[in-house]
């Protein structure tokens, strides 16, 4: 391909971008991805970096440290840029799970999710994450802020990211996003029914039918749904439950958990179970009676989604989380009665 020098310039990246054509590390000669065939130009210490003696002899350069001074004839495989899709006023939404955030990018739909690691549970942390991240996704796609950030999470994280001892009220809440220094103009925390169940939780449990248990393992939590008492959480103090049950250690942890199990089962009769995890062993659950078990995965960012862009969603969310009762098994004889048969 001819390449017309352009009278402004003599960076060939320039020409190149000019064109259309995109530089996977920006042109900052880190990835050494930028090969052209183009024999006339001289090879650099960056060419010598990445690319092999035999190539460099057949002509194979790097194109973004060069520079042309007339037309030139080049080969170049590089791709082309894609037309970036322009989100003026993007939600966001920051889902903090147990050792990752998960942040996506919302315009009339979900556009983009990505997962960034959590290193602590710190406020700094949990804030830093979503700013840093979110603004990258702004840069991205050609936007300033964001109107509304929804925040999810464990109750704890809810509550540290938002700088506060205890996990807000039970009601959904906006507050003012500069309170908590993010870039939006507001946050939407969904209500947090108790200190058990978080936001990320009520938003899986949004898929309830009748008759299905949800567990999420890393919480060690259930929630069944049915006439009579709508939903119970039978938490436990198991962190994560997922790395128990795959190491093959009957523990008294594990033991606590499958009475619990059980005692959900049979006290409410409960038909089908699902479990949000992708590794957890369903196969080391006992079957109670005819109950089906199955793995799923998470539908809570669907869910966060659905009530950034309907507000009956979000009424749907305060209504459901006004249902949710609270039983502590602990308390219940039945409950001992069936661990002390493990
Ligand atoms: S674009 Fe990465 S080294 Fe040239």
């Amino acid at each position: 391909m001819k390449i017309t020098k352009l009278p402004e310039t003599t960076s060939l990246k320039e020409h190149l971008l000019h064109l259309g054509y995109r530089f996977p590390c920006d042109g900052r000669g880190l990835c050494g991805k930028c090969k052209i065939v183009a024999p006339v130009l001289p090879i650099t210490s960056l060419d010598r970096r990445f690319i092999q003696e035999i190539d460099l002899l057949n002509g194979v350069r790097l194109a973004c440290d060069k520079s042309i001074t007339s037309d030139i004839d080049i080969k170049c495989d590089l791709l082309k840029n894609e037309p970036l899709k322009r989100i003026t006023a993007p939600s966001l939404v920051g889902m903090f799970n147990p050792s990752f955030v998960e942040l996506a990018i919302i315009d009339d739909e979900l556009v983009e999710s990505k997962h960034f690691p959590l290193v602590s549970d710190t406020c700094l942390e949990l804030r830093s994450v979503i700013a840093k991240n979110a603004v990258d996704f702004f840069e991205e796609y050609g936007a300033a802020k964001a109107t509304t950030l929804l925040i999810a999470g464990s109750p704890m994280q809810v509550a540290t990211f938002l700088n506060e001892p205890f996990v807000p009220s039970i009601v959904g809440e906006f507050i003012l996003a500069s309170n908590a220094r993010m870039p939006a103009e507001q946050i939407y925390v969904p209500p947090a029914p108790n200190k058990i169940i978080g936001s990320r939780h009520l938003l899986e449990i949004t898929r309830l039918n009748i008759d299905e248990m949800i567990i999420i393992p890393d919480e060690g939590i259930f929630i069944y749904n049915n006439a009579g008492i709508d939903l119970v959480s039978a938490k436990i103090e198991i962190a994560n439950l997922t790395e128990l049950f795959n190491s093959g250690t009957q523990s008294d942890l594990i033991n606590i958990f499958i009475a619990s199990y059980i005692y959900m089962i049979q006290d409410y009769h409960i038909s089908s179970v699902s479990i949000l995890s992708d590794s957890f062993k369903i196969e080391r659950l006992p079957r109670i009676g005819n109950e089906s078990v199955r793995l799923v995965k998470s539908v809570a960012m669907t869910a966060a989604t659905n009530v950034i862009l309907d507000n009956l969603f979000k009424t749907k969310l305060n209504k459901l989380a006004k249902r949710i009762v609270y039983l502590d098994i602990i308390q219940q004889d039945a409950f001992h009665s069936i661990l002390s048969k493990l």
